[in-house]
């Protein structure tokens, strides 16, 4: 054998090994090995926004359901699991084998912080992955949320009417708190988690609500920023002179204001600040 024949022999011999052992490599982790389709870029160079098919859907129905799924996973499955199921009985795949129970994880506005309410969590979430247009819907339903005296309907599946409160805020933490205040009773109490599940379902059936019109071509957002904080964030915001803060939320929920700055703010929105 002279060099070169060799040379290719062991090369050969190599290069067998080794798809041998990527095979073995490759049945090992799955049957048929599949790959992440490729991510696409919208005209701004960020991830395109590819939503899932959406059908329209009964408001009470997705209510009465929200009340119960709250009960067994919490509030961010409350919402999204519930419209999850509500599709998939229309739709089929893939929300049949969309994942559901990662959802737990916004319990207490996520695992206990008390951070965003976890129904909004929910909300957004399933905006997201069904609109076309989710940031209108998003602003909407967190509106409404913020500013509505809920709950304001009682679910056909709860046993008590509950004490409604207005959140002024997206927080479970203040949310809670101002309901905490207006009933007298204990944020752990089973009150406190059936409030939390009417509370559910009223944000799963603003949410179907809103996605109902938009697909019907009606959405007009009802639920707006209050005049008093669009002037905040005229001045803190994009584009304002101080431009040193962002969010959407209700300033005065946690800002007193300031006098020097906006003396005549008080006589506009009627209260002291
Ligand atoms: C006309 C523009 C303007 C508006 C409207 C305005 N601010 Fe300000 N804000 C300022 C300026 C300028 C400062 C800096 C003042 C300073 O450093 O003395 C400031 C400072 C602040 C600060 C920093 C702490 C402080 O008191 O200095 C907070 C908090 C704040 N604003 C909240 C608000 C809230 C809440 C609203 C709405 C109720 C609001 N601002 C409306 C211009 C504005
Ligand atoms: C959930 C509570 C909360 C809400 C709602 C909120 N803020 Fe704040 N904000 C804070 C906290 C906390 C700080 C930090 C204060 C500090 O460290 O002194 C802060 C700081 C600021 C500051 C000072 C920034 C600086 O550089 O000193 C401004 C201005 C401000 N917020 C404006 C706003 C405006 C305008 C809104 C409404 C659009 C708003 N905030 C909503 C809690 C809040």
């Amino acid at each position: 054998m002279d060099r070169r024949k060799a040379l290719k022999t062991i090369v050969g011999s190599v290069a067998v090994v080794g798809i041998a052992g990527a095979s073995v490599v490759q049945n090992a982790v799955a049957a048929k090995p599949k790959t992440r389709p490729e991510v696409k870029f919208d005209k701004k160079g960020k991830v395109y926004h590819d939503p899932l098919p959406y059908v329209a859907l009964d408001p009470l129905e997705a209510r009465d359901r929200a009340y119960n799924n709250k009960l067994i996973g919490d509030c961010q499955y409350g919402v999204f699991a519930t419209i999850i199921e509500m599709l998939s009985e229309k739709i089929g795949e893939p929300y049949l084998s969309y994942p559901t129970t990662v959802t737990r994880v916004g319990a207490g506005g996520t695992v206990g912080w008390g951070g965003t309410c976890g129904a909004l969590l929910g909300a957004s979430e399933l905006i997201y992955l069904v609109s076309p247009d989710p940031v209108p819907l998003i602003d909407d339903v967190f509106n409404f949320y913020m500013y509505t005296s809920l709950p304001d309907q009682r679910p056909k599946t709860a046993n008590e009417d509950i004490v409604p409160s207005i959140a002024d805020s997206i927080l479970c933490h203040i949310s809670i708190s101002h309901w905490t205040e207006k009933s007298g009773a204990k944020a752990f109490s089973k009150t406190r988690s059936k409030r939390c599940a009417q509370l559910d379902a009223a944000i799963t059936r603003r949410t179907v609500e809103v996605l109902n019109a938009q697909l019907s071509g009606n959405f007009k957002a009802t639920s707006v920023i209050p005049a008093v904080v669009a002037e905040c964030r005229a001045c803190h915001d994009k584009g304002g002179e101080m431009e040193n803060t962002r969010g959407k939320q209700d300033c005065l929920a946690c800002h007193s204001g300031h006098d020097e700055v906006k003396p005549n703010i008080y006589d506009r929105i009627g209260k002291k600040i």
